[in-house]
Order: structure tokens, then C-alpha cells, then sequence
């Protein structure tokens, strides 16, 4: 039986005002993006005729231009949840005009399961193949695993969007599995990164497929930036430490998985471990796979790898596929709630590797919220890795926008990460291995060897002038150097005097 083929415009025409819809993707891989783009079209002639138009998104993390970004600026998005990454997202979302919920990737799923974020009225789901039966649909994901699953059996209407700019080859990455709700969960019975659980597609009643898309479009991840000097020294830094770990014994000798956030720093991280000759052919136990991953895999560095999505430039991508009898033995793609499952991160003792915006003397960190107010990119699964680690490290350069903003500061103005969380904080500077250590401790560990030295001296000074039982502060000055900088455009106070009350 062969399902309605229809034109993404079309499609997009079927979808109603305030109604929620769930993509598959996870980042800009994979994600939904025929039906969107004409979203917004429709959203832009709707507004024009005076008429309202904004629909829910849910998402498995970031999408790309034709969704977030074209839904964002066509001023279409009335909620949206979890991660994303587009500027004009960002930009709408710091105008105060989305409600952006900005959750724990391995949870987006199991909320929307457990009704949260209200019910979900259509799925988008980007596909390499589909086996279009009379009653069950088997649908083939294409680069990412997302919450696909989730999103297709909560929808009232499904649409697939069959898009040929990926191989059908992609389905044989795929290992689909969703998560029971309590009181009936089991344990998720995963014991090493390349094991296999579930199916190699995603199971739907093919009564609410409404239907197919045929398209040709490239996925929409962009490059980071190339290595420099400081994200290099970052990386080297984190390479020594975990090589010095394995020799006194903390990592076994065959090493343990590896975990590296999103961005440019983690693809620096990734590219000095594989350079280092005393770090072993490793596996990655992660939620994006990046560039630098696709050919340290080729060459055997990485040995096997588990990933939510393939975040890679699409000449990347064509290197998977072109190697898929490769890739299709050393790479799995699974939901988010398997990827960044916490039950699977302390099972197999990941060592999570993620980058913050700025982290505090007592080692809380900020990935999201730049100076405590306006939304970078969100928590992403920096939170999933760095509670459930077997060693949890946050790196970032010492200072931002050219040294006018110190990335150590007394305290973060946005919590995404306590201090109970965060074992090691890794800068150009240096290492603070955090470990065993109690505040007061820690606040020296991470001045001395993290901060730039354009600002040791104002954080030693706070740190003197702070008072208090176990964790010492002065709360009046706790935010002077934000303060300085939201007044002048540079941190560097001469001094906290005019703070100290
Ligand atoms: N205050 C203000 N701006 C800051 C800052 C601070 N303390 N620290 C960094 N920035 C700015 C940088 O200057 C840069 O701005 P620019 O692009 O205008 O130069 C921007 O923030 C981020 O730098 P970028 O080069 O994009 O860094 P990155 O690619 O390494 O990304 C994060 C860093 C924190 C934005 C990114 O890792 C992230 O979104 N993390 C949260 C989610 C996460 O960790 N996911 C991984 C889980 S698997």
C-alpha cells in the first residue's frame, strides 16, 4: 500500500493555529525541515491578514535555519522545548516573545509521555526509507535518533518527510527503543557503548499517517570554528590530566567512554585526545557526534561509538555513508533518552567533558545563561553527563570577548551545574582538579590554576573580603565584576570597596 505523497506546502497547510508539533532530529541533523519552511510561509500570509499563527515545537535538541530559525523570525513559535542553537531563535527568545523551556535532554520525551507540555498534535519526521504497510508503518530515521518514537505515537497526524539528500544506507545506525513509564519502567539493558536493543525503525499506526513529503535537502549543521591556540592548549590540558589519571590508576588501562559536549572547544578536546599517544584507542559514549569523531573512527582511534545524532558537516556525513559497511558495525544512533540515559552513563563510567560559559570560585557552573539573563543555547545534555559522570569536567577559556570578561568569576549568575557536580575545571591556564576537596579548598584550586592572570588578583581580593560559615561570600560583591561589566563593558573593577556594605 502506498501512502498520500504530498508537497511540503501542502502538508504544512493541514496544520492549525496553536497546534504542538514533534520533530525528529536532534540538532540540525535529522530534523524536520520541508514542512517548517512552508510553516513559516503560511504563519507570514497569516499574520499579514491580521489573523494569529503560532504553533508549540518539541524537539530532541536544536533544529536548523528551516525550523527554528524560519518559525522563529515568521514569529510562529508560541512554545518550544529543549535545546537549541539558532541566533534568531536566540534573538526572539531574549526579546521575551517564546516561552523556551529549556530542559534536560534526557528527559524531553518521557515529559511529553508524562503530558507536561500539553498533547501532541502532529509528528514531522525526517526519514532515509519507509516500509508503507496496510496497518504498521516502518519508518527509517535518517542522522539523528531524537524522541522520533515518543513524537510518532503521541501524534494525532503524522507526516514524513522521505528525504533523499540522505542515504537509505542511514537505517542501519539506528537502534529505535523508548523507555516504559513508571510504575512500569525496566532497566535499560545496555552494558557496553555498541550493544543493540531495540529495532532498526520507528513502529507507526499507518492510520495517522496523513502524509509523505518527497524532498531533497542537505541537513543544516554548521561548522564550528577551527582550532586556535587557547581552545588547543584547552585541549592538551584535558589530555595530560586524563593521561595522568590513567597512570596513577583512576581510569583503568583500557580507558573508560568518552563524552565531549557541542562547539568548537569539544571538537578541540577530541582532536588533542586522539593526537596524544598516551591516550588508547578509546569508545564514545555521547549525545552528538562531531567532525572530528567521523575520522578518528576511520582511522581506528575510536573504536566504537553511541550517539543520539550525527551533528557533522554534510561532507561528513557523506563519508559515513560512503563507509556505512564501516560505520554500521561501530556506530549506534538511539534516542536522547538512551544516549544521555543517567542510568547508562554511571553503568558504564563515562567521563563527561562539557564546556560553561563561566563557572564560580566553588566550581558551580553556567552554561546557559550569559550574564545570568539572556539565553545562550540551553542546557543541552550537559547536565544528563556531568551529574552521572565517572569524572565530570567543565572547560572554558579563562577569559571572553577579548579578555573584557573573565570566564572565572565569584559567582555564576545563572546555576546550571552546583558545585556537587563538577569534579574538574580545565582553562588554557590550567587544571583545577576539584576532587575530594571542601569550598575554601576548591576556591584556591581554581584561582591559581584557572583564572587569567588579569584576574587572579580581583578574585584572591574577593575571596579575602568574603566572610561566612563554610562557603564564604560577600553577596553585596558577589556580582561586581557582572556589575562592571554590564556598567563599562569590562569586568576589571579597580577594587569591591563601593560593593562592601
Ligand atoms: N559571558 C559572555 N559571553 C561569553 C562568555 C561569558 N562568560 N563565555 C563565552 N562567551 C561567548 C563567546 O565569546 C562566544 O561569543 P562569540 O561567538 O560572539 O565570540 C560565545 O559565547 C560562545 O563561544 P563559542 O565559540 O560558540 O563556544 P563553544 O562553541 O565552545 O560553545 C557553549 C560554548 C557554552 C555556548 C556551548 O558549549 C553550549 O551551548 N553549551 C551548553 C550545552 C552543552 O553543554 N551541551 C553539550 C552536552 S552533550
Amino acid at each position: 500500500m502506498a501512502y498520500t505523497r504530498m508537497t511540503a506546502a501542502e502538508a504544512a497547510a493541514l496544520i492549525k493555529n496553536g497546534e504542538n508539533l514533534a520533530l525528529s532530529g536532534f540538532t540540525p541533523s535529522g530534523t524536520a525541515k520541508a514542512v517548517t519552511k512552508e510553516l513559516a510561509k503560511i504563519a507570514v500570509a497569516e499574520h499579514e491578514a491580521g489573523r494569529e499563527f503560532k504553533v508549540g515545537l518539541f524537539t530532541g535538541a536544536s533544529t536548523g535555519q528551516s525550523t527554528d530559525g524560519d518559525l522563529a523570525n515568521a514569529m510562529a513559535i508560541k512554545y518550544r522545548a529543549p535545546y537549541t542553537t539558532n541566533p534568531d531563535f536566540r534573538k526572539h527568545v531574549n526579546m521575551g516573545e517564546i516561552a523556551y523551556n529549556d530542559i534536560h535532554l534526557s528527559q524531553m520525551a518521557q515529559e511529553l509521555r508524562y503530558g507536561f507540555m500539553g498533547q501532541v498534535d502532529w509528528a514531522i519526521l525526517e526519514v532515509c526509507d519507509i516500509e508503507e504497510g496496510e496497518t504498521t508503518c516502518k519508518a527509517y530515521l535518517t542522522s539523528a535518533g531524537g524522541i522520533s518514537p515518543t513524537a510518532a505515537r503521541l501524534a494525532k497526524h503524522v507526516i514524513l518527510e522521505l528525504n533523499s539528500f540522505h542515504s537509505a544506507g542511514a537505517k542501519y545506525l539506528h537502534d529505535v527503543y523508548e523507555l516504559q513509564d513508571p510504575p512500569l519502567r525496566q532497566p535499560v539493558p545496555i552494558t557496553g557503548v555498541s550493544d543493540r536493543i531495540g529495532t532498526p525503525y520507528v513502529e507507526i499506526d499507518a492510520s495517522k499517517i496523513v502524509g509523505v513529503v518527497e524532498c531533497h535537502i542537505p541537513d543544516e549543521a554548521r561548522a564550528f570554528k577551527d582550532l586556535d591556540p587557547v581552545t588547543t592548549q584547552i585541549g592538551m590540558n584535558v589530555a595530560e590530566f586524563l593521561v595522568a589519571d590513567m597512570k596513577r590508576g583512576i581510569i583503568p588501562q583500557s580507558f573508560l567512554p568518552l563524552q565531549s559536549g557541542v562547539g568548537s572547544t569539544a571538537n578541540a578536546i577530541l582532536a588533542a585526545l586522539s593526537q596524544d599517544k598516551n591516550v588508547p584507542d578509546f569508545n564514545i559514549f555521547t549525545e552528538v557526534l562531531q567532525d572530528a569523531v567521523v575520522d578518528m573512527m576511520l582511522e581506528g582511534r575510536v573504536k566504537e561509538a553511541s550517539a543520539c545524532s550525527l551533528t557533522v558537516t554534510n561532507d561528513s556525513l557523506m563519508k559515513v555513508y560512503d563507509n556505512i559497511d564501516y560505520f554500521k558495525n561501530h556506530l549506534t544512533l538511539r534516542q536522547s533518552e538512551i544516549s544521555n540515559s543517567p542510568e547508562l552513563i554511571r553503568r558504564l563510567g563515562v567521563i563527561a567533558i562539557n564546556t560553561a560559559l563561566e563557572c564560580d570560585i566553588y566550581g558551580n557552573a553556567n552554561s546557559t545563561h550569559i550574564s545570568g539573563v539572556k539565553m545562550m543555547n540551553g542546557i543541552g545534555g550537559s547536565g544528563d553527563f556531568e551529574r552521572n559522570a565517572y569524572i565530570s569536567i567543565f572547560t572554558c577559556p579563562s577569559v571572553a570577548k577579548g579578555g573584557m570578561i573573565s570566564s572565572i568569576v565569584p559567582m555564576v549568575s545563572h546555576h546550571d551545574h552546583t558545585e556537587h557536580d563538577v569534579n574538574v575545571i580545565v582553562t588554557e591556564q590550567g587544571v583545577a582538579d576539584l576532587r575530594g576537596k571542601s569550598p575554601m579548598q576548591r576556591a584556591q584550586c581554581i584561582i591559581e590554576n584557572c583564572a587569567h592572570p588579569d584576574y587572579r588578583q580581583l578574585l584572591w581580593d574577593y575571596l579575602k573580603l568574603s566572610s561566612g560559615g563554610h562557603t564564604k561570600h560577600c553577596l553585596s560583591a558577589a556580582f561586581a565584576m557582572h556589575d562592571t561589566l554590564a556598567r563599562k563593558g569590562d569586568m576589571k573593577l579597580t577594587d569591591f570597596a563601593e560593593y562592601v556594605k
